[in-house]
Order: C-alpha cells, then sequence, then structure tokens
C-alpha cells in the first residue's frame, strides 16, 4: 500500500471517473493551496509512511552521487518535505555548501527546521518554488533537485524555465523518483478525490522534449521499472 493509501484509504475515482477535488466553502483555493493542505495533513507521520528499506536508501545514494554536486555547492531541495534528502547532502556539500529547502507545505518545513536547525548549511522556506527559486539564490544555483515532487508543481513548464534560469553555468537540474512514470501516476490516479490525484509525472521521453523545448541540455535520462532519473544541464555560457 502506498504513502497516499496509507493516509486517505485509497479512494478512488467518482462513479461518473470525474476527479472532483472537494473545495470548502467560500472561493476555491488555488491548487498549490490545496496541496500544501493536503501534504500538511500528511507531515506528522511522512517520515515513518515513507521510510526507505537499505536497497531504496542505497539506490537513492548512488542516484544522488551522479549528480557530482561540487564542493561547496549552492544545492535547492525543490518540495523538500520534512527534509529526507538531508542525509544524503550533508556529506556531499563540503563545509562552505548550501542547501535551501522549499516547500509549499509549512508542517513539512517546521519538521525540517527542527529536525536540522543544528546544521546552518541547510535553511528552510515555505513557498511554492517557482517563485521562491530565483530570490533565494541570487548568485545562482549549482544543484537544482526534485525528488519525488515534480509531479506535483501545478505548472511544470514555468518550473523548467525558471528553474533554467536559476541556474549556474555549469548547473543541473535532477528529477528523481523511485518509480517509473507509470508506477507514480498509477498511485496518484488511485487517489480520485484528493488535491494530487492527477499530478502527472511526464514520460522521460517527454520531460525531455519539454527539458529541450526551454534550453537545458539532456545528460541523462533513465526510467524504468523502480526508477527514473532525468539530468539537465545549463546552457548558459561559462
Ligand atoms: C511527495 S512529497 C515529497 C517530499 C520529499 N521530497 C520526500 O521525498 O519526502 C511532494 C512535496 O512537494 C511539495 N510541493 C508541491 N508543490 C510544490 C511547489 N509548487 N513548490 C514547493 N513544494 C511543492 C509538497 O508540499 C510535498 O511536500
Amino acid at each position: 500500500m502506498g504513502i497516499f493509501q496509507r493516509f486517505f484509504g485509497g479512494r478512488k475515482k467518482a462513479s461518473d471517473g470525474s476527479h472532483a477535488v472537494p473545495t470548502q466553502g467560500g472561493a476555491a483555493p488555488t491548487m498549490n493551496s490545496q496541496r500544501a493542505e493536503f501534504f500538511d495533513a500528511m507531515a506528522t507521520e511522512w517520515d515513518t509512511t515513507t521510510k526507505l528499506n537499505q536497497a531504496q536508501e542505497q539506490q537513492l545514494a548512488d542516484l544522488i552521487d551522479r549528480l557530482n554536486i561540487p564542493e561547496d555547492a549552492v544545492v535547492v531541495d525543490a518540495g523538500c518535505g520534512t527534509g529526507v534528502l538531508y542525509k544524503y547532502l550533508a556529506p556531499r556539500i563540503g563545509s562552505k555548501g548550501r542547501v535551501f529547502g522549499i516547500d509549499v507545505s509549512p508542517k513539512m518545513i517546521s519538521l525540517a527546521e527542527a529536525k536540522f536547525a543544528h546544521d546552518q548549511r541547510f535553511s528552510w522556506h515555505t513557498g511554492a518554488v517557482e517563485e521562491l527559486l530565483e530570490e533565494i539564490a541570487p548568485e545562482g544555483i549549482d544543484r537544482i533537485i526534485c525528488y519525488s515532487s515534480f509531479p506535483h508543481f501545478s505548472d511544470q513548464k514555468l518550473f523548467l524555465q525558471v528553474a533554467a534560469r536559476a541556474l549556474r553555468p555549469e548547473g543541473k537540474l535532477a528529477i528523481i523518483h523511485l518509480g517509473s512514470s507509470d508506477e507514480i501516476n498509477g498511485m496518484h490516479s488511485d487517489m480520485g478525490d484528493s488535491p494530487v490525484a492527477q499530478d502527472t509525472l511526464p514520460s522521460i521521453r517527454d520531460l525531455t522534449t519539454m527539458a529541450q523545448d526551454i534550453s537545458l541540455a539532456v545528460q541523462t535520462s533513465q526510467e524504468q521499472p523502480g526508477v527514473y532519473f532525468f539530468l539537465g544541464a545549463s546552457l548558459r555560457p561559462s
């Protein structure tokens, strides 16, 4: 049983097959605020319910290794949740590296802050990544990592455009899942009446086309059952 089913009991689509999203009186909330509310509700138990087994931890460590994070890098963990990437990034960024964790869910961010306040190299920010990315590190970013978060960004093309602008020359954007797009999309669509039910991870081929359209050079695109790994490089001249 996946994380969303554990929390919400695997609610299915309505009988007419629609993906109606319930609103709570008054004006319909924006998609980002609906997602923030959805992930807020999961935050307290997030670490327990999404805990990786040893093989998955090793798989994720190997994928992060493939980012070749430079010493003293500026890194953004886009859609950081409770900071699950902390243990993979902390040993790889050198003493002067910095990681900006960004998430729309205030509860996810406050849990990350509580766990990792001792490490001054990391800072945690509530907000939409497509809005914060450029202002958070105006000097430019070496690595932007979307781990299990890209499908939830409400405007993926806009995010890719902002990311391409925010990267330094030599900078890279990584989109990582421990599952193929079919696997991830199947899990979301099983949540027929939740704000994430229609959140979609494009096939790696479609993502490659999207990235090329906004001038990111595709370095790696790999997709198979159990793994999705995209690495795009800035085309900015150094
Ligand atoms: C499936 S969770 C993954 C969290 C974390 N990366 C992990 O693997 O544990 C997706 C996260 O993306 C966040 N998110 C969704 N849309 C976002 C946006 N536009 N900007 C920043 N974070 C967003 C959600 O609040 C949620 O915490």
